[in-house]
């Protein structure tokens, strides 16, 4: 790995961005954290991604939310705040909201500043009489909930779209640990997480025949090619992903098609031909391994909902009142 000088990060968004990619590309298996896909045009791939027919997560959510909304909606006590985490579209917590009892705030949580801005001020005239407090920050790590949040009764996490998946088992056992300082004592959650299944509806469901989940992909590249001064040429990189079933996950890679050299934040990274950058994981549960992940950092389970084809998930848990947080 040869040094150069000529990236400068101008804010600090940037620069742990630009520290990510030089940590994630010095590693023996190159790998770049799938946060990073939502910039404005990634949030929207993502949207074009859940209309495709082969991807079923999010029919298949919504269609447990429709119908089980009502019985999902009765772990919110009058009151409280809801707290969606990676809230994107806002689309499923409005079904919850609209079979939610009054609430003292609705805290939409998300990385993409400009699609959390937009989807919560479409929001706010179909919910007239809901406060809607957005907040822009990663959600794992520590961040502030607004003060009616704090105030409030109790709060309600909603973590939906089986965002869980693209974070690593331990990972995600921190994020819950961090969730229940967050939300404190008494505190439920809601979450989303898709189920193992068979590797054909998998592998067809990231691997869209419009090429919507290549084009989500690829757009890692051309971002970093913008914001970090990066040399990618998108022609010689090839969408990969493919059900690991060993470790109960879908895999995406950014192959190199050649051997090459390329430049990204002040850095320059040798790929050999068919070399991957790894962008995602995203792991599937069973009703019981998410039970046992939670249930390791404090949550009891508190129901579990599925489709009627049991493909996708949603899952509560509780915080009992005496929990330590
Ligand atoms: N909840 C929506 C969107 C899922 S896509 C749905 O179910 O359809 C994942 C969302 O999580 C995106 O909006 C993305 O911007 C957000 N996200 C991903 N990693 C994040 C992180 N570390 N912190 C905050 N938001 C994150
Ligand atoms: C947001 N997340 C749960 C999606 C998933 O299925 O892992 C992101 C995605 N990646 C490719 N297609 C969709």
């Amino acid at each position: 790995m040869a040094r150069t000088q000529s990236f400068i990060a101008d804010d600090a968004e940037t620069s742990a961005f630009a520290a990510d990619v030089v940590k994630g590309l010095s590693a023996q298996r190159k790998r770049v954290p799938p946060k990073y896909f939502y910039d404005a045009v990634g949030s929207e791939l993502f949207e074009r991604i859940t209309e495709q027919p082969e991807y079923y997560p999010t029919r298949c959510e919504m269609s447990i939310l429709r119908e089980q909304g009502a019985e999902i909606a009765k772990l919110i006590v009058p009151g409280a705040a809801l707290i969606e985490f990676g809230s994107g579209s806002n689309k499923k917590a409005r079904i919850l909201l609209a079979a939610a009892p009054a609430l003292a705030a609705y805290v939409p949580v998300d990385i993409c500043g400009p699609m959390l801005a937009q989807e919560a001020a479409e929001l706010a005239p179909d919910f007239p009489s809901l406060n809607v407090r957005p907040v822009e920050a990663d959600f794992t790590q520590p961040f502030a909930l607004p003060q009616e949040a704090v105030d409030a009764p109790a709060r309600v996490g909603f973590f939906p779209g089986s965002t869980i998946g693209n974070l690593e088992p331990h990972e995600a056992s921190a994020f819950l640990r961090n969730a229940a300082k967050t939300l404190g004592p008494g505190a439920r959650m809601i979450i989303g997480a898709d189920l193992v299944k068979d590797s054909e509806t998998l592998n067809a469901a990231y691997n869209d025949a419009a090429g919507f989940t290549e084009k989500f992909n690829l757009n890692l590249l051309t971002r970093m090619n913008r914001e970090l001064g990066g040399t990618f040429d998108l022609k010689t990189f090839e969408h990969h992903a493919f059900y690991n079933r060993e470790r109960q996950r879908v895999e995406m890679h950014l192959a190199s098609t050649k051997r090459q050299k390329v430049k990204v934040a002040g850095e320059c990274f040798d790929f050999r031909a068919g070399e991957t950058i790894h962008t995602e994981n995203s792991y599937k549960y069973t009703p019981d391994s998410l039970a046992a992940l939670a249930r390791g950092v404090g949550w009891e389970p508190a129901g579990v909902w599925t489709d009627a084809d049991c493909r996708f998930s949603i899952q509560a848990f509780s915080l009992p009142e005496t929990a330590k947080v």
